[in-house]
């Protein structure tokens, strides 16, 4: 669907042309796109201001059909996430008109404070991730996603930028692969089959999947995850995915909290909490869809997936508050509330993915806690680690790719709010505030030496209304992340 190529405008036929301008700076050289911006500007109702949009019609001299100009404000302010949000606008706008193409005029990056790398490769994300429709339960397709777009460039920059466009379908395909994931409804994602969805995208990009069912988990004692889904009739699954390069000097690993659905258990989630706890798969669905990505990116690290999928019910099988049981790493857990399963079922995967793959460093992603909510909002994930430089480099990935990131930490002290009188934890903190920090504090319990960040995209998972380049559901949070910052640590 993405390209990069040369295009002249005077020779040949473009049907939609699509022109991001600014107010105070002619951002163009190429001479027919400048004469169309003056064209546009022309006009009264358009200035370049933010969010200003004006389309032209067959414009003189041009073998043009529409040419739709999007305001951008002021050169100065303009970033990465500019363009991306710029040119999800653009494709959006497009798939709302029903135009099945769109040739965008790229700016030129010496009028800019970006470089031209970082420009095409927001421009071909932008375009990719707003192209996504979640419409599969509906039986009126409304909106068709566009079928293909260019981008304008010089020859030598289309010979630069051929490998970009490669990694940007594959990291933004593998994001769009999660949203999707997230979005589908728990009936139809129950641990069995969001397992086998996973291995199945793994066989296609040609990596190997294992998944370990609830027998397995039973004989090789993982308590936490066992007790988390015996509320339920869907039994749990641990799903581990590897990327193996030959001559690998690192090993990372990442771990998803994969909750298909959280209904709380016996600590039942009331009205206004519960509706959207689909979505609490979303550290799985963003690591196996980085794995995807890897598969494609073929880093020289070695990199593992490993996800334990369970859903959460209350049945009179669940599990009870008060119940005491003992984790994979041996220690016992009181379970002061059931709807803190996350950590539950992340330590026991954590302690099993380090004996097992003994990684230099551990990733590991959760819708943890609403408290992370309250603090960062919804655009802002929080990250964890006694690690400053691996916390640096995860945040400075997220300026990066737009999915922020905030170091908030990890105090010793707080430690004491997981004490509990007949277990060696207890599952939740015996106070009220800073309950981000405290369940990352009990993860923290069971890393050992392991280097390792927890990332809390409790608030980041989930779009309730639509953004410029993201549908409302599953916004695929932590695929771009993770893709950029493991070559980084
Ligand atoms: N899945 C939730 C956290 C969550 C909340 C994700 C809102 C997305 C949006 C998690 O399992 C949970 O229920 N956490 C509890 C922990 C509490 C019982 C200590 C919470 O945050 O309220
Ligand atoms: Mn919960
Ligand atoms: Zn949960």
């Amino acid at each position: 669907m993405l390209e990069v190529k040369a295009v002249n405008l005077k020779r040949v036929k473009v049907d939609t042309l699509v022109v991001p301008v600014c107010e105070d700076r002619e951002l163009h050289t190429d001479k027919s796109v400048r004469s169309l911006v003056d064209a546009a500007k022309a006009f009264a109702e358009f200035k370049g201001k933010k969010g200003d949009v004006i389309t032209l019609f067959q414009p003189a001299e041009t073998r043009i059909t529409r040419a739709v100009f999007f305001g951008l404000g002021k050169a100065g302010t303009l970033t990465g996430e500019s363009f991306r949000a710029f040119a999800g606008t653009a494709v959006k706008f497009c798939i709302n008109a029903g135009l099945p193409a769109m040739t965008l005029a790229t700016p030129s990056a010496a009028e800019l404070t970006i470089n031209a790398e970082t420009l095409f490769g927001a421009l071909l994300e932008g375009a990719c991730l707003g192209n996504h429709i979640f419409d599969r339960y509906k039986k009126e397709k409304e909106k068709k996603p566009v079928k293909k777009v260019v981008l304008m460039a010089t020859a030598a920059q289309k010979k630069a930028y051929s490998g970009l466009v490669k990694s940007v379908a594959a990291v933004c395909g593998a994001s769009i692969m999660a949203r999707e994931w997230v979005t589908t409804p728990s009936n139809d994602k129950r641990p069995e089959a969001f397992a086998e969805m996973i291995q199945k995208a793994a066989q296609t990009a040609g990596l190997k999947a294992r998944i370990m069912d609830d027998r397995w988990l039973e004989k090789q004692q993982f308590g936490a995850i066992l007790a988390v889904g015996q509320g339920s009739s869907a039994k749990p699954r641990l799903v581990a995915m590897e990327y193996s390069p030959r001559g690998a000097k690192k090993t990372v690993v990442l771990v998803g909290k994969g909750v298909t659905f959280d209904s709380g258990g016996i600590n039942l989630k009331p009205s206004g909490s519960i509706e959207t706890m689909k979505m609490d798969m979303s550290g799985a669905a963003a690591v196996a869809g980085t794995m995807l990505a890897v598969a494609h990116l073929k880093p020289d690290v070695k990199v593992v997936g490993v996800m334990p999928i369970v859903e959460n019910m209350v049945s009179g099988t669940a599990i009870r508050p008060g119940d005491i049981i003992r984790s994979y790493a041996g220690k016992t857990i009181e379970i002061g509330n059931t709807d803190a399963e996350g950590r539950l079922i992340l330590i026991d995967a954590m302690a099993w993915a380090i004996k097992h793959y003994q990684p230099d460093t551990l990733i590991d992603l959760a819708t943890l806690t609403g408290s992370c909510l309250v603090a960062l909002g919804e655009k802002i994930a929080g990250v964890f680690s006694k690690d400053p430089e691996l916390a640096a480099a995860i945040v400075a990935s997220g300026e990066k790719t737009h999915e922020r990131c905030w170091h908030l930490p990890l105090p010793e002290d707080y430690k004491e709010l997981l004490k509990n009188d007949f277990a060696d934890l207890n599952n939740v903190s015996s106070g009220r505030w800073g309950g981000a920090i405290t369940a990352a504090l009990f993860l923290s319990e069971f890393v050992g030496d392991t280097r390792w960040a927890h990332i809390d995209i409790a608030g980041t998972a989930w779009a309730k209304k639509a953004s410029d380049y993201c549908g409302a559901g599953g916004t695929g949070f932590g695929v771009r992340l993770l893709c950029d910052v493991i070559g980084k640590i």
